[in-house]
């Protein structure tokens, strides 16, 4: 079986306060993107796991290994599985790539299994594999709210074209939470996201608060936003905790003029699609 994991960006992000568990409320919609990774998963009479591509950790620290064992506690007639990962989604960009990967685990076996679970049973067991890991199951465009498992499908009424710039940066998602916490003054209430879906309301309301503390940390990401509006796009904003800035252009020929001017200053860029019918990502 192969699968497409695809990526992820978020279209604003607000963090409400810091619960007593240490995880953040939050508040934010994915919108998923065609470009991912990719997966192949075949029955095999041991269970093993094997990657290429950018290097990742292959062992049991890998979250498709944990997904795998995850699902077998709840299933035990769980087949074993040969599954290669080719790796392009930089870990740590903000892309979601990991996530991606564990839940095309999930839902490829919950294909080779008699008596699957329900896209609830999965979401569950998604959440405890880490906070933007349910928002795959289903993907296309989700309103989130929680620590992120929370989710509502939704429609945008706007489309365009999403240009990733990928600095070679590594933002650690809990020093960024940390760094958010001295902000986070008493309760915040959600402006609910969910109702904002033009795209004039995109320019004006989705920020994401992680760029009050990414930008001052590393001003060159603060630059890339800036050359993003310059060249043409729309929207620009920073997906999750960072390290990708993202723009969104309605015309793939700006989109493609920007890519370059990224390239002559060797940022890894990529120019993709979103993804909005909700789809399995199962070829
Ligand atoms: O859930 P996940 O493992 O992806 O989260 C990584 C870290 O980010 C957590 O250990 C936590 O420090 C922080 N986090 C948070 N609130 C969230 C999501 C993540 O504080 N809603």
């Amino acid at each position: 079986m192969k699968i497409d994991c695809h990526s992820k960006v978020n279209l604003g992000l607000r963090v409400l306060y810091q619960r007593s568990d240490g995880y953040h409320e939050l508040e934010t919609v994915f919108q998923e993107l065609a470009w991912g990774d990719q997966l192949e998963l075949v029955p095999a009479i041991e269970f093993s796991f094997t990657t290429s591509g950018i290097a990742v950790p292959s062992g049991s620290d890998n979250l498709c290994v944990k997904a795998y064992e995850l699902f077998r506690k709840h299933r035990s007639e769980t087949p074993p599985v040969q599954i290669h990962l080719h790796k392009v989604v930089p870990p740590g960009s903000g892309l979601g790539g990991g996530s991606a990967d564990a839940a095309a685990v999930l839902k490829a076996l919950n294909r080779l299994t008699n008596g699957p679970l329900s896209e609830r049973e999965l979401i569950n067991l998604a959440a405890e594999l880490g906070s933007d890991v349910p928002f795959f199951i289903r993907g296309g465009t989700q309103w989130a709210w929680g620590r992120g498992e929370k989710l509502m499908s939704i429609q945008l009424d706007f489309t365009g074209w999403f240009l990733l710039v990928i600095p070679p940066i590594h933002i650690s998602t809990r020093w960024a939470y940390q760094a958010l916490n001295s902000r986070l003054t008493g309760r915040r209430s959600p402006v609910t996201f969910r109702g904002l879906l033009k795209k004039a309301d995109l320019v004006r309301f989705f920020e994401n608060d992680f760029e009050s503390v990414v930008i001052p940390a590393y001003p060159e990401i603060g630059a890339i936003k800036e050359t993003l509006i310059e060249e043409g796009a729309f929207f620009a904003g920073l997906s999750g905790s960072g390290a990708t800035m993202y723009g969104i252009f309605s015309e793939r020929d700006q989109a493609e003029t920007a890519a370059r001017v990224f390239r002559k200053n060797s940022y890894h860029t990529e120019l993709t699609a979103p993804i909005f019918t909700t789809t399995s990502g199962i070829v």
